[in-house]
């Protein structure tokens, strides 16, 4: 009557930095990271809002969470938000890579080149250089861990969201390279993720039709995600439940698979 089936989702004593964690899916993340037992830093572009949900689930769950303003592209951002979350909780084992962002364009060939850069800039190079700020600590800590929030079009290309899909697949091969990199030292995944219906897309002006193919996607279980559905995996592959999984993209994304062609 001993085993605790559980138990090796604790995140007791882990202390983690959630990139863009004020809201939606990486919000879902530090709430489950904290309700486990970790301390955790929201790091956001947003540092009120950052501070704000910081407090939120730090009353809900007991774990120390704080929250801070920082700019995931820019490295004197990046620098203060590890040296401010090892001055805090003592140290970082637990990285999750989680900004990103993408926007629709008509044609894949007119996307200018800047906004090629910056898509990348900001879903590509920002988890390589917080990696980098990181990397003291993670090599000191028990149970290091990076996740990445990819997404299902890194894997999938979607023409129509090309400048981030393609972001979004160099992310996964940069993270593969150093899963290899660090090997025995820090375990690192990528979660591939689907729809996931968040605030922002209510938000967004969207007809009743399309709101209706957000919700049902063309996915095996038929329903759009929920914020809390990719946090169960993040906990999964960030806790020493997930200590024998590395370098893997691991899709959670009702199964959806489907590929875009250009209408007839
Ligand atoms: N929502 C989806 O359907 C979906 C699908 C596939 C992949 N993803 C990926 O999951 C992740 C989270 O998605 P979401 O829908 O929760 O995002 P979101 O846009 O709701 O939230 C992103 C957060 O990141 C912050 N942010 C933006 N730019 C930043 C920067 N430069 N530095 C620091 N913080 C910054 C924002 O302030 C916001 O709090 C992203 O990487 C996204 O690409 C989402």
């Amino acid at each position: 009557m001993s085993f605790d089936a559980f138990g090796d989702f604790r995140m007791d004593g882990q202390i983690a930095i959630v990139t863009g964690g004020a809201q939606n899916i990486g919000e879902a993340i530090a709430k489950t990271f904290s309700g486990a037992g970790a301390k955790v830093m929201i790091a956001d572009l947003n540092g009120d809002k950052a501070e704000a949900t910081a407090a939120a689930i730090q009353a809900e769950t007991g774990n120390e969470v704080r929250g801070i303003e920082c700019n995931v592209t820019l490295e004197k951002d990046i620098q203060r938000c590890v040296d401010e979350t090892v001055k805090a909780f003592g140290g970082v084992s637990t990285l999750v890579n989680n900004v990103g962002w993408g926007r629709a364009y008509d044609d894949p060939l007119a996307v200018s080149e800047e906004d090629m850069i910056e898509s990348y800039k900001l879903n590509t190079l920002s988890a390589m250089r917080m990696t980098a700020a990181c990397r003291p600590y993670l090599l000191q800590a028990e149970n290091a861990t990076i996740t990445n929030s990819g997404s299902l079009v890194g894997t999938i290309p979607a023409f129509d969201f090309i400048a981030y899909s393609a972001a979004k697949a160099a992310l996964n091969h940069l993270m593969l390279g150093l899963a290899h990199y660090f090997a025995k030292e820090v375990r690192i995944n990528t979660v591939l993720i689907g729809t996931v219906l968040t605030a922002g897309y209510a938000a967004a002006g969207l007809d009743e039709k399309a709101q209706y193919a957000l919700a049902h996607p063309n996915n095996l279980t038929g329903r759009a995600g929920k914020p809390q559905d990719v946090a169960n995996a993040f906990l999964w592959l960030a806790s020493p439940a997930g200590s024998w999984v590395s370098g893997q993209t691991i899709q959670v994304s009702g199964g959806g698979t489907r590929i875009k062609l250009k209408p007839e």
